[in-house]
């Protein structure tokens, strides 16, 4: 029996009462689908799970998207990426939501807590519904007219050139994406990815996009979650932004694995 708990009034519900390493039925992925949809980031404590066993328990959510930035992957395992800094890669600390230069972005992003270091290391998610619905009327109007031209990462500077190739090219997103499973609408972007917002010089752009994300993102939408050893966060990418917290002795291990699972083509409806 599934159980769910609220972790904050905005977003973010712990599940209990499954294994991750075990298969689940048709009951328990239409109730983890509808739970995501509503809480938005899903907290599943004390798991262990195996390479194969993570990959099968993200088929529950949809199937798994190559990630672009092939340095990073789990040799043997190309569909899982390891966020670890001992691999050369800094903690994303700024708002954004995750492969937003794909034809079909994610639905959803999931992390399992490998190697956790004793004090910091966080990851915050932004209820980006809650963000939209608190804008005012003119400027939902504004940015449902919106669109941005999104690319890889402009601030990397360790990107290969076959990654470049394969998906380098521009995508065009909604700045409100509606959530297929739940029908509400948020607001929708990437500041590194995005390389300009239609109609607008890059400059003036980003400055819009910062200002965004300082004027929405307030406590009240952000969910902090503390890791522990064993925990799958499950972050829907249709609704949130989130970042990571870079707050924690470097001389300790922080290694995350990440599947990224695909969603549908961003629309506003
Ligand atoms: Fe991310």
């Amino acid at each position: 029996m599934l159980q769910i708990k609220p972790l904050h009034p905005s977003l973010g519900a712990e599940i209990s009462g499954i294994d991750l390493s075990k298969p689940a039925d048709d009951a328990t992925r239409d109730a983890l689908s509808r739970a995501l949809a509503e809480h938005l980031a899903l907290v599943f404590h004390d798991q262990s799970l195996t390479p194969e066993q993570y990959l099968a328990a993200s088929e529950l959510f949809g199937p798994p998207i190559r990630q672009h930035y092939s340095q990073h992957l789990m040799p043997g395992y190309p569909d899982i990426g390891l966020v670890w800094h001992r691999n050369g890669q800094r903690p994303a600390e700024r708002w954004h939501t995750d492969h937003t230069n794909r034809e079909r972005p994610p639905a959803a992003t999931m992390l399992y807590g490998v190697e956790i270091p004793p004090a910091g290391g966080g990851t915050s998610v932004a209820n980006m519904r809650a963000a939209y619905e608190a804008l005012a009327v003119d400027e939902r109007a504004r940015l449902a007219t919106m669109r941005t031209v999104n690319s890889l990462d402009d601030d990397h500077t360790d990107t290969r050139a076959e990654d470049r190739e394969k998906y380098g090219k521009p995508i065009m997103d909604p700045m409100v994406r509606t959530h297929p499973v739940h029908g509400s609408r948020a607001v929708y972007f990437h500041i590194t990815k995005a390389m300009c917002i239609e109609g607008m010089t890059p400059e003036a752009s980003k400055v819009y996009m910062q200002d965004l994300l300082e004027r929405m993102i307030e406590p009240g939408i952000v969910y902090h979650h503390a890791w522990r050893k064993g925990d799958v966060l499950m972050i829907d990418d249709r609704a949130t932004m989130h970042r990571a917290h870079g707050d924690y002795d470097r001389s300790q291990s922080r290694m995350l694995w990440r599947i990224i699972v695909e969603g549908d083509r961003p629309a506003l409806l």
